[in-house]
This record gives C-alpha cells, sequence and structure tokens, in this order.
C-alpha cells in the first residue's frame, strides 16, 4: 500500500496542463457492449441505425481499429492505456465472485482528465472489479457513477447470478449456464444501491442520465468527460417490443431481438447527440465510440466478413467497431485505415483535452489525436492481442528457442498477423443478407485440432483465408521472436477462485465489495 501511494504521488505530479487558445472539449466515450462488426448500418448491415451512421459519417471511421476480444480487458486498456501483460488482466474476466480488479497502482483516463481540471462521469457497465471499494469507479477518477459494477444482468431487473462459481479453465470454454449459489442486484447510483428502478429498460436508464449529464454540465466553466459504457447490446436477450417491431421478418428470434437492441442504443445514441447540440455545447465536444469487442453470434451478433466470434483472437473477436465525430476534426468523413488500438485511447484522449502525460509512464498505447483531427500518419506498426499462457496448450512447439506455439496468443506487424496455440472457434457465422456479393472463403484447416500457428496478411486478407505460415516461415520466425519479446515483460496473470463472502445475500441482497 505504501508504495502503490508513493507511486501515486510520483504519478500525479507528472502531468501538467498545456494552455491553448481553444477551449478544452468535452469528451463523450460510448462503449457498446458486445457489438457485432457487421451490425451497424455503415458496414452493410440490414438494422437501421441512422443515428450512429450520422455521427460516424460527420467525422472518422476507423477501419483498421482493434479491441480485445472479451469485455473486462478491453476496459483495462482504455482505462489505463496498458496491454493487459502489464496488469495481469490475460486471462478472461473479472466473475463477480472473483477477488480481485484493475490493480490499483494504474491511473485510469479518469484520474488523468480529473486531474486536468475535468469533471469525470461514468454511467453503466464498470467491470474491472468491485470485492473492495478502492476497485469501484469513484475511487478510480470518477466525481459520479450510476450503474453496475459487474458484467453482466438482466435488463430490466438489475439481477444478476455468477456463473463462474469453481469452473476449471477447461470447463469455461463452454458455453455454461452452470449458476453459482450467488445472486444479487447490481445498481447504484453513487455508492448506494438502487432499487426504485425494476422495469426500466437499462438502455433508456442510462440515455436518460446521459442527457441529465449533458444538460447540467453545459452551465459549467469546467469541461467534462462522460463515460457511457451501455448495457446493450450484451446478452440476455432482451428489449421493448416496439424496437423489434421493424425487424418481423428475421426468422432467427435471437437476431430479430438483438436487432432491436442495436435499434434502442442508437435512439440513444441520438438522445445525448442531440443533448450536446441543444445545449449549444456540440462544437466543443469529442464524441468517441466503441465496440468492446468482437459480435456474441450465439447472442445474435454478427462479425461478417470477418472470421470468429467474441472471446476468439480471430478478426471477428478482435476488429471493432470504432468512429470519431466532432466538428474538431479537420477531416470530416473520413474513413481511416490507419492502425489504431483500444490501449491508444488513453494517450490520445489526453492529448485532446490538453493534458499532457510529462514522463513516460509505461504506456503501451500511442497518441492518435494528429492522426484522428488531420489525417496523420498512425505511429502504431504492431499490436499485442494477448498472450493468454493459461488456455490449455495446443498441438507441438514448433522452435525451442523462440516463443512456444502451443500457447494461445496474437500478434499484429504491419500488414501481417500471427497467431499461435488455439485462437478459439474460427468459423464463419453465415451473414443474414449478402453483403456487396462477397461470399466468405472456407479454410481447410478448420477440423485439425492440432495446428497451433497461422499467419494472415489482413490487409490483403481481412478474411484470414489464406494461411501464409508454411511459405512464409521467416515472417513466422520474426513474429515468434517479438512474441517472446513480449512474454519477458509479461507480469503473471491473476485469475482467483470463487471466494464466498462474496454472497450477495451477506451485503443487503446487492453485488458490492466484501473485503
Ligand atoms: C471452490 O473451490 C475452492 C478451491 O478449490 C474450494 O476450497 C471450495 O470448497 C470450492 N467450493 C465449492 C462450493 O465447491
Ligand atoms: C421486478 O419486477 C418483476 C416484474 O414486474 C417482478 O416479478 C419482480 O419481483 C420485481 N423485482 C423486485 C426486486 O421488485
Ligand atoms: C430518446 O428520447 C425520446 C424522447 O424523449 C424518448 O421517448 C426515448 O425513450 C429516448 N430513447 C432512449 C433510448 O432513451
Ligand atoms: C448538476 O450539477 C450540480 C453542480 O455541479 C450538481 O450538484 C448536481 O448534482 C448536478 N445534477 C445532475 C442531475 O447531475
Ligand atoms: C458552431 O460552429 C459553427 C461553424 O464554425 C458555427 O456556424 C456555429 O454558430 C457554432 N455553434 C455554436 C452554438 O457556437
Ligand atoms: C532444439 O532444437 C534443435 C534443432 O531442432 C536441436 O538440435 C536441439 O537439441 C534442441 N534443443 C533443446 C534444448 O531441446
Ligand atoms: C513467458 O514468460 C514466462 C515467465 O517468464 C515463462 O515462464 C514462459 O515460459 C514464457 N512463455 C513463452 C511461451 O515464451
Amino acid at each position: 500500500m505504501i508504495a502503490q501511494n508513493l507511486f501515486w504521488i510520483l504519478w500525479t505530479g507528472l502531468i501538467g496542463l498545456v494552455v491553448g487558445s481553444e477551449k478544452r472539449p468535452n469528451i463523450v466515450f460510448i462503449l457498446a457492449d458486445d457489438y457485432g462488426f457487421h451490425d451497424i448500418g455503415y458496414h452493410g448491415s440490414e438494422f437501421r441505425t441512422p443515428n450512429l451512421d450520422k455521427l460516424a459519417d460527420e467525422g472518422v471511421k476507423l477501419e483498421n481499429y482493434y479491441v480485445q476480444p472479451i469485455c473486462s480487458p478491453t476496459r483495462s486498456q482504455l482505462m489505463t492505456g496498458r496491454y493487459q501483460i502489464h496488469t495481469g488482466l490475460q486471462h478472461s474476466i473479472i466473475w463477480p465472485s472473483q477477488p480481485y480488479g484493475l490493480p490499483l497502482q494504474y491511473p485510469t483516463l479518469a484520474n488523468l482528465l480529473r486531474d486536468g481540471g475535468y469533471t469525470t462521469h461514468a454511467l453503466g457497465k464498470w467491470h474491472l472489479g468491485l470485492y473492495k471499494k478502492e476497485y469501484t469507479p469513484l475511487h478510480r477518477g470518477f466525481d459520479t457513477f450510476y450503474g453496475y459494477w459487474e458484467g453482466g444482468e438482466d435488463y430490466y431487473t438489475y439481477y444478476n447470478c455468477d456463473t463462474f462459481h469453481n469452473r476449471t479453465i477447461e470447463e469455461e470454454e463452454i458455453p455454461s449456464q452452470k449458476e453459482g449459489p450467488w445472486c444479487g442486484f447490481d445498481l447504484r447510483d453513487m455508492e448506494t444501491p438502487v432499487t426504485n428502478m425494476n422495469g426500466t429498460y437499462s438502455t433508456h436508464l442510462y440515455t436518460g442520465k446521459a442527457v441529465d449529464i449533458v444538460k447540467n454540465a453545459s452551465n459549467s466553466e469546467k469541461p467534462f468527460f462522460l463515460y457511457l459504457a451501455y448495457q446493450a447490446v450484451h446478452t440476455p436477450m432482451e428489449v421493448p417490443q416496439k424496437y423489434m417491431d421493424p425487424y418481423s421478418h428475421i426468422k432467427n428470434e435471437y437476431r430479430r431481438i438483438y436487432a432491436g437492441m442495436v435499434s434502442a442504443m442508437d435512439e440513444g445514441v441520438g438522445n445525448v447527440t442531440k443533448a450536446l447540440k441543444d445545449s449549444g455545447i456540440w462544437n466543443d465536444t469529442i464524441v468517441i465510440f466503441s465496440t468492446d469487442n468482437g459480435g456474441q453470434v450465439f447472442g445474435g451478433g454478427n462479425n461478417w466478413p470477418l472470421r470468429g466470434n467474441k472471446r476468439t483472437l480471430w478478426e471477428g473477436g478482435v476488429r471493432g467497431i470504432g468512429f470519431v465525430s466532432s466538428p474538431r476534426l479537420k477531416q470530416k468523413g473520413a474513413v481511416s485505415k490507419k492502425l489504431m488500438h483500444v490501449s491508444d485511447w488513453f494517450p490520445t484522449v489526453a492529448d485532446m483535452a490538453g493534458v499532457k502525460v510529462k514522463e513516460d509512464l509505461g504506456l503501451d498505447g500511442f497518441s492518435q489525436w494528429s492522426m484522428l483531427r488531420s489525417g496523420k500518419s498512425s505511429p502504431r506498426k504492431e499490436i499485442l492481442h494477448n498472450i493468454d499462457i493459461w488456455e490449455p496448450l495446443q498441438g507441438k512447439m514448433l522452435y525451442n528457442d523462440t516463443f512456444d506455439t502451443r500457447v494461445r496468443a496474437a500478434i499484429r506487424v504491419g500488414d501481417y498477423k500471427l497467431i499461435t496455440g488455439n485462437p478459439g472457434d474460427g468459423k464463419w457465422y453465415p451473414v443474414p443478407t449478402t453483403v456487396d456479393g462477397l461470399t466468405p472463403p472456407l479454410p481447410a484447416e478448420i477440423s485439425e485440432s492440432a495446428k497451433n500457428v497461422w499467419l494472415f496478411n489482413v490487409v490483403k486478407d481481412p478474411y484470414e483465408s489464406i494461411d501464409l505460415s508454411g511459405i512464409m516461415p521467416s515472417q513466422v520466425r520474426s513474429m515468434l521472436d517479438r512474441l517472446k519479446a513480449y512474454n519477458a515483460t509479461a507480469v503473471p496473470p491473476m485469475y482467483p477462485q470463487s471466494d464466498p463472502k462474496c454472497d450477495p445475500k451477506l451485503h443487503g441482497g446487492f453485488w458490492g465489495p466484501w473485503e
């Protein structure tokens, strides 16, 4: 604790303000949950997303943009600018009954902005730890919070059961209904349990709170940071009927409900945008929109034409929807093919806000502000997608003097992507309607369970259909050496057993700190 405090004092001493001529912008970061790559109007979806499309059309669409394949890791990288090999969150998500969270020594984006003079608000999903109150949003740089601390729940009742309880790492790969003995509510206003919202759909609840914050903040001199982390469009499959009505032609029930969930979220984004405009602060605001990971195919999502699903290291798991919209951008209506990663938001938003990170904090992210604002080149040449030493090993080791190819990992260097170990389900899921006449190429190796090395040129072949590992051994070798070098910098992953003290019955029926 002493070491952490020392680090903290040093860190807070390291920032300083850049005083520019422009008013510092408000920053609204909207994070969707499990939103599939295909499922936005401008990617050719059959869903109608007019508000998202309009915002993106007026801004910069990110078409070479990467996130993590699951929730907590993406949120950890967004909040700290660090790969999860450097925070210990390499393996899976934080389940409600597990006693851990995003380590406290790393300042969050909210800490940075608050120290730089912003008011900071978080709405919706947190999912970066709840077992001690120090891990929850008001202790991680946010002035206000309204939402839930764990990873998922019912959209109307705000009730959830832990599904992790003593599952083994092997069992984790199997979609499971195995519930732990612990169930409870999870909705808080600041830190106080909320009990009077039963029946209100969460997309409406968080949108309404966001609109209130925008209206209120427009009277303030201070700029604000609003982190709007929607529950939508994660499972469970729930939406008010009226949002599904336009999609009665969709036969698959999950897909139909999910379409409605997307429409409700799109309406919410429209409401927040309208509030910004009506309040006269649109010119001084930057809106960022991102998914947290690829779509969950079994929950109605679709990542077409990309291969794979949420949880996998295929492009369908990690390549995300993302855009930035603001009158402050010099390039409007641009489509950027420049490489960007979710860990880049921390330094990028710092630059947007004129909050300078003076010393090297050891970030893995790069500032992309000049790329976004003016179309300059991306400073990023590589992405470490992940190294997960706790995933069961697959196949045989290819070389004995570099990275062990049995280990689940993936890395992007330039146009190439190398995958090792067991990357997860690599199927293409049928597209609901045709997209530009594309048909998925079918891979030969899909059933080879011992295979553990793949190399793709994902710029020429975003479908990951042509494995180049056999014909480019020296490229494979040099990328394995990069993985080895990253692995040498990794901290051990954290993934503790459930703690029975988490039981919400012991805490007034709510999920919350038990230590
Ligand atoms: C869960 O696992 C822990 C550690 O293996 C064990 O001590 C505990 O008894 C288990 N709990 C239940 C309910 O099985
Ligand atoms: C929430 O509302 C549902 C449906 O009206 C009801 O079944 C449930 O008991 C309510 N839950 C609470 C905690 O009031
Ligand atoms: C958006 O605003 C309209 C008008 O106030 C409201 O009827 C609708 O429910 C809002 N939508 C969401 C998702 O909050
Ligand atoms: C509006 O701002 C004031 C002053 O900053 C604060 O006290 C109040 O709680 C805010 N209201 C809402 C709805 O956010
Ligand atoms: C926003 O900027 C535009 C273009 O510079 C200007 O025409 C408009 O009046 C500004 N709106 C407000 C509310 O300041
Ligand atoms: C590593 O592989 C090389 C060639 O494949 C072999 O000659 C060597 O004995 C191996 N070293 C170890 C430590 O297994
Ligand atoms: C990664 O680093 C850890 C810790 O140094 C080491 O035990 C492990 O063998 C390395 N794994 C690979 C695949 O290089």
